[in-house]
């Protein structure tokens, strides 16, 4: 990233002398880049990866490109599990085109409810379809790729946001029967913020929601079309595409052991907290997939005071709905929400200790732990 902004401010393809990448790394970074992405996802054609500023820029694209080709009346089935950079675009939709959304449940186990699905898709088939792969409430990782299945053969079109799963486990959109996956550089690739992708799958069209300049066909009146021109109008955030480069890279070539510390700790985490009286885990199987996110509170104290009370003790933690209001009707923790604990391979078994100490002190002392902070 410091190369990047410490060269020329140019624009391989666009600006003249710079087909020296000591002038101007960010051409063979871009290439790279695609290539390494075509690699995570396990597709064939590199340039269907379009860079974007993120997993919200790409959802927005996805949902607005595909919600604005669909007829009156079509019908759009997500479901509750959705953060709002997909409830929201759609009920932006909804405000402009008369679709109608549908927001799929969870069965007895949690999951989302594969049987709800099947009968909502022969009663009424939809033209989108549009899941999260993993839930950023409760981390749980949902089995998608049969009901895409079952919406493809329907001819609906399906839009995958990974933006919890990627790094963390296996996203490929040709066995999930993806047409569009969506995930931002920052989470789980540990890439920095302000960069995503939106893999669009070869024989889906699309109209760009940004146009603009490209450095190509600049006599053409429309932007041009083809990938992933299409789905980059304006200048490239040059750094933030060296940066997930060299995430990318690092996610090849390096992280295997990192990943398996993740999944050790994240286990560890889930195990102690399930274990604690008084703190109530949500969503919580023996034998569930879970990226490392774990959403729990406390009984008697509010999910508020405990984010307060944990800081004050050195945890770091996210409280409330976790932009994903519809979650927590079906979790029972509306309106307050929940208290969400992060694990990353970068922690130690210390670490998680010590949280899960701080929590038990929290759990069985609720009289005494407001005035132990005061003072
Ligand atoms: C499931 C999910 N989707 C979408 C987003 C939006 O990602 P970004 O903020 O990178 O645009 C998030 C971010 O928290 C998320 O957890």
């Amino acid at each position: 990233m410091t190369e990047v902004l410490q060269a020329m401010p140019a624009v391989m393809g666009r600006t003249h002398g710079v087909s020296d990448p000591t002038r101007c790394p960010l051409g063979p970074l871009v290439q790279e880049c695609r290539e390494r992405l075509a690699t995570l996802l396990d597709v064939d054609d590199m340039h269907h990866n379009a860079l974007t500023a993120g997993a919200t820029a790409a959802l927005n694209q996805a949902i607005w490109g595909i919600g604005l080709t669909l007829p009156p009346g079509a019908h759009i089935i997500t479901s509750v599990a959705e953060h709002n950079a997909v409830l929201r675009p759609l009920r932006h939709l909804q405000r402009h085109r008369q679709v109608r959304v549908t927001y799929l449940g969870f069965d007895a186990t949690g999951a989302l409810d594969a049987g709800a699905f099947s009968r909502l898709v022969a009663d009424d088939p939809p033209a989108l379809v549009v899941f999260t792969h993993a839930s950023n409430v409760t981390g749980r990782v949902y089995a998608i790729g049969p009901l895409f299945e079952r919406a493809k053969a329907v001819g609906a079109i399906t839009v995958l946001d990974a933006s919890q799963a990627i790094g963390h486990r296996p996203v490929h959109p040709r066995a999930l029967q993806a047409d569009l996956v969506a995930f931002p550089a920052h989470k789980g690739l540990l890439g920095p913020a302000g960069v995503g992708v939106l893999y669009m799958a070869p024989g889906i069209d699309m109209e760009p929601l940004l146009v603009g300049g490209t450095g190509e066909d600049s006599d053409a009146v429309f932007h041009p079309m083809a990938m992933p021109a299409r789905l980059e109008a304006g200048t490239p955030n040059s750094p933030g595409i060296a940066g997930f480069t060299a995430a990318l890279r690092w996610q090849e070539q390096d992280s295997e052991a990192y990943r398996h510390r993740e999944r050790e700790l994240a286990a560890s985490l889930r195990a102690g907290l399930r274990a604690i009286p008084g703190v109530r885990l949500y969503d919580d199987l023996p034998d569930g997939e879970y990226v490392p996110v774990v959403s729990f509170t406390f009984d008697g104290l509010s999910v508020e005071e405990a984010g307060h009370q944990l800081a004050a003790r050195g945890i770091v933690c996210r409280t409330g709905l976790h932009c994903a209001p519809l979650m927590h009707n079906a979790l029972g923790t509306a309106p307050e929400g929940t208290i969400r604990f992060s694990v990353s391979g970068c922690m130690t078994h210390e670490e998680i200790k010590q949280a899960l100490g701080v929590v038990t002190d929290l759990a069985i002392r609720p009289a005494i732990r407001s005035q132990e902070v005061e003072r």
